[in-house]
């Protein structure tokens, strides 16, 4: 019996020391992720499956925190060839974008947002979940880099047009990824 106290003992400070170790190990990984991550604007390789990675992407985005918890977030997944050779074309600050294997459009739903005089909280909101994505696509080996768009009217007007979104969805970036 006391054999199998001691053992029990050990068994449970064995697994408690690991699981710290484990929790300081991913705590470096987070910040090696986050000091590692660096805008990429070529892109050599296509991935094979998008869609995979703009699930795990997508969910990174919305984890983010938002003022009052409104999530005025939408998000535009472009992978269409011709249609990212035409923005690649549009937008000289997004050129990138011809090569690479999809793009993510982070938008602010004005609709969603605070009314009033926190209405502008959608921009830090919509950043946050950029900055999730670029980390979290540094973190799956793929290269990103944050191309703005709002607050530069000429730009978000032009993409808005582009296609055809309504005056309530504004969008704050295209990321090439
Ligand atoms: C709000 C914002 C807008 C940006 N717009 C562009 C852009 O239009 N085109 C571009 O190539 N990079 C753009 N960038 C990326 C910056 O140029 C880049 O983050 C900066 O040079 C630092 O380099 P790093 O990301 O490799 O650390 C933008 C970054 C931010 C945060």
């Amino acid at each position: 019996m006391k054999k199998f106290i001691l053992f029990l003992v050990l068994a449970i400070s064995c697994s408690s020391f690991a699981y710290s170790q484990d929790k300081e190990m991913r705590k470096k990984d987070l910040l090696n992720v986050i000091k590692t991550r660096t805008s990429v604007r070529t892109f050599s390789k296509k991935v094979a499956e998008p869609k995979r990675y703009v699930d795990e992407l997508l969910k990174a985005a919305m984890s983010a925190p938002s003022a009052m918890n409104k999530q005025p977030w939408e998000f535009l997944v472009i992978t269409d060839k011709e249609m990212k050779m035409t923005l690649a074309k549009e937008f000289k600050n997004a050129s990138y974008i011809e090569n690479a294997s999809f793009a993510i459009i982070v938008c602010g739903n004005m609709k969603a947002a605070i009314e009033g005089e926190g209405r502008e909280f959608w921009v830090q909101d919509c950043s946050a979940a950029t900055e999730n994505i670029l980390l979290a696509a540094h973190s799956l080996g793929l290269g990103a880099v944050w191309c703005g768009i709002y607050p530069d009217k000429d730009r978000t007007l032009k993409l808005q047009e582009f296609l055809a979104l309504p005056e309530f969805i504004v969008p704050l970036n295209i990321i090439p990824i």
